[in-house]
């Protein structure tokens, strides 16, 4: 197998105002495209050509990755006028995967598993398809896979509102992971130029015909779909990409990090490059700094991301917070979220002097890209 298509064309409605700037796909996990890993765990497995089905802001997506060269992999786009779903978003691709089976992903997926594994797997089950699927805690959140055990054939999907824990109490359960090993057949059973969705018009028809099968992936998965999941995702794979160093470390920290005297870094932090860092400034745990991002003396970052060219000035204070690129905030500003509910700062967002901007218990707080923020919010 040489082949893989990503799907990486959908609105992200659900992380606007984030993906009103950046294509989902490109919003980084520990400084780096979600798409990017994606693509980086395909080459290792061996494949070669990969094709971005892309839709919404597809400009965007064909300059980071341009043909591919950068990566040292192959990379063709399809042309989708609007947002197909996900199996019309395959189905354009079908002149150039009809040959061999192929890899699809879901482009808002983080997986940090060899991906060789599926394809054996795929090789052993022998059906028209295999989904990667993933035990998850609590699956009333996902629809959930139930399966033949000694086989791994599917029997049926669980959408949420048909799964109920049994007692009222979760037991761990396989999900769809997002990422797939199909057969050219696969093309059949989707009609051209009409919007389908794979999970829910293709897959329930290959289940019906018994030819769908799972393999459960080890590792970490967070699909990226809400911001605290996106937050919980970067902190996940931060951690386990600590924990798989051939040295141990404690955080990724780029070496030409500026320091400037007493700084405490609290485990696990992650740094980009050309960052300064101010006297006094506590930082971590669980944060991720992107490059070129300026942190001003007694600053407290804990629980955040913050995205790349950021201009944090002095005294502020920042917990579960999203920080998009090119933001500015001014001395003693104070962004604070809580365990479900974030403060979200969309691209080139300024906020003034002593404004506090405090996420409700109900709904995270998120502020639109180029505002100026004058006033406090509670
Ligand atoms: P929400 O609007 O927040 O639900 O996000 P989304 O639009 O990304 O939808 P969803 O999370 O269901 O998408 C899963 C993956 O499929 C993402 O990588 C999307 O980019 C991709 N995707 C969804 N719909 C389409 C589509 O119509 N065309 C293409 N090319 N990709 C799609």
């Amino acid at each position: 197998m040489t082949r893989g298509i990503i799907i990486s064309g959908g609105w992200g409605t659900r992380l606007r105002p984030l993906t009103c700037t950046i294509p989902k796909s490109l919003i980084p996990i520990v400084n780096k495209p979600v798409i990017e890993r994606q693509i980086l765990l395909l080459k290792s497995a061996g494949i070669k050509d990969i094709i971005l089905a892309v839709s919404v802001m597809s400009d965007v997506l064909r300059k980071y990755f341009g043909d591919g060269d950068k990566l040292g992999i192959n990379i063709q786009y399809t042309d989708e006028k609007t947002p197909l779903g996900t199996a019309g978003a395959i189905k354009l691709a079908e002149d150039y995967l009809k040959e061999e089976n192929f890899f699809m992903l879901n482009g808002d997926v983080i997986l940090n598993f060899d991906f060789k594994e599926l394809i054996q797997a795929h090789a052993r089950y022998e059906g028209l398809g295999v989904i990667a699927s993933k035990v998850v805690p609590d699956p009333s959140r996902y629809g959930v896979i139930i399966a033949e055990e000694k086989s791994n054939k599917i029997l049926k999907f669980l959408e949420k509102s048909e799964y109920t824990p049994p007692d009222g109490k979760h037991i761990p359960m396989p999900i769809n992971a997002g990422v797939y090993i199909l057969e050219p057949d696969i093309f059949q059973y989707i009609k051209p130029n009409k919007k389908v969705s794979i999970e829910h018009d293709i897959f329930p028809i290959l289940v019906s015909e018994e030819k769908l099968y799972h393999y459960s992936i080890p590792g970490v998965w967070k699909d990226i779909g809400k911001p605290e999941e996106l937050l919980e995702g970067n902190i996940q794979l931060m951690n386990d990409m600590l924990k798989n160093l051939q040295t141990k470390k404690e955080n990724l920290i780029d070496e030409n990090l500026d320091v400037e005297g007493k700084v405490l870094i609290k485990p696990p932090v992650t740094i980009g490059e050309n960052v300064v860092i101010r006297k006094n400034c506590q930082i971590g745990p669980n944060v991720i700094i992107g490059d070129k991002v300026y942190i001003g003396a007694n600053t407290e970052i804990k629980d955040s991301l913050i995205y790349n060219e950021t201009y944090i000035s002095e005294n502020v204070k920042c917990e579960k917070t999203i920080i998009a690129d090119n933001c500015l905030l001014h001395d003693g500003v104070q962004l604070i979220g809580n365990n479900q509910n974030l403060v979200i700062l969309s691209s080139y967002v300024e906020v003034l002097d002593n404004i506090k901007l405090i996420a409700p218990y109900n709904n995270s707080l998120a502020i639109c890209h180029h505002e100026v923020v004058r006033l406090d919010v509670s």
